[in-house]
């Protein structure tokens, strides 16, 4: 198939290294650069959009160019893609990164985890972007849209956006339950959304199996010798410092668990650590 990945991040770079048995265009331009015509020269199967303002400071001091690339540009691409396939067979999928963080609550059995269909309740303004572009792409249509939401993504890979690397740079972590995706899961869901003739669209909570705490994370970077053994944090007293507030997600998706079959988290994250090591 040919695919277009958009965003030359961590998820983005990572897509392009492991999407080898498809033909990948990985595009260097804005969003927005992506027009008509050049969709119409590719000839795309899929566009992946992994591209986006993440850096959540930098996100509040800068509303206007993250209103941009989180929710115009994007939802422009999709226009412009809806209207592409209506006079065409063969339809383009746009594949699009959200984001878990739409959510925040501390973890309660009765009141989540986080369900595709819950209503977003973001702390930040980039999650309040992410949220609005979801709604807004399936106002558009749902029918040629993937919205996929990880949350806190890690790798074997070092590079200071995998969250298992700013786990290892903290001496106090939090002690709060929460999911994370490895890229693998990622991976994983993203090789489905191109690849399945029927269940794709809609909107994909993506996580390893389970629950895990950064606090957990750092134990397991202690055991395997990368750092010292992690002191805990308090929630409350994180939340006085850290702005914008750091969310705790729990998320859950039946469809996901059922036709994605993710690993548990402990196991995916021990093999990612002892990879992360090497
Ligand atoms: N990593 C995570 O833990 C995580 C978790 C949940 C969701 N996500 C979502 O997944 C997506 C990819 O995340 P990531 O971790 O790969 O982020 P990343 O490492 O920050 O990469 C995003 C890339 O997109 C680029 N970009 C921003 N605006 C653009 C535009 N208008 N046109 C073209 N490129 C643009 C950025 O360039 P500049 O650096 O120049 O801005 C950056 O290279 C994002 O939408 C994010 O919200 C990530």
């Amino acid at each position: 198939m040919k695919i277009v990945i958009l965003g030359r991040g961590q998820i983005g770079s990572a897509l392009r290294d492991a999407l080898i048995e498809h033909q990948i265009l990985y595009w260097a331009e804005d969003i927005d650069e992506l027009t008509s015509s050049e969709i119409e020269s590719i000839k795309p199967d899929a566009i992946i959009n992994a591209a986006g303002k993440t850096d959540l400071k930098w996100c509040e001091e800068n509303p206007r160019e993250t209103f941009r690339c989180n929710i115009e540009a994007p939802t422009g691409l999709y226009q412009r893609i809806t209207a592409i396939n209506k006079n065409s067979s063969k339809k383009i999928r746009l594949l699009h990164f959200s984001s878990g963080c739409i959510w925040d609550g501390p973890y309660d059995e009765d009141a989540n985890p986080f369900t595709p269909d819950h209503p977003a309740r973001p702390a930040a303004y980039y999650s309040w972007t992410k949220a609005a572009c979801d709604l807004l792409l399936l106002a558009e249509s749902a029918e040629n849209v993937a919205i996929l939401r990880p949350r806190q993504v890690y790798s074997s890979l070092r590079s200071p956006r995998n969250t298992i690397s700013k786990l290892n740079s903290y001496s106090r972590l939090v002690a709060t339950p929460n999911s994370m995706s490895s890229m693998e899961i990622i991976l994983k869901t993203v090789r489905h959304c191109i690849s399945s003739k029927t269940d794709w669209n809609g909107i994909w909570n993506i996580y390893d199996k389970g629950i895990t705490t950064p606090f957990e994370v750092g134990k397991i970077l202690a055991q395997a010798g990368l750092r010292e053994m992690p002191v805990v944090l308090d929630k409350s007293e994180l939340d006085v410092f850290h702005k914008p507030k750091r969310v705790d997600t729990v998320l859950y998706d039946e469809r996901f668990e059922q036709l994605i079959q993710p690993e548990r988290i402990e196991v995916v994250m021990k093999r990612t650590i002892e990879e992360y090591k090497l």
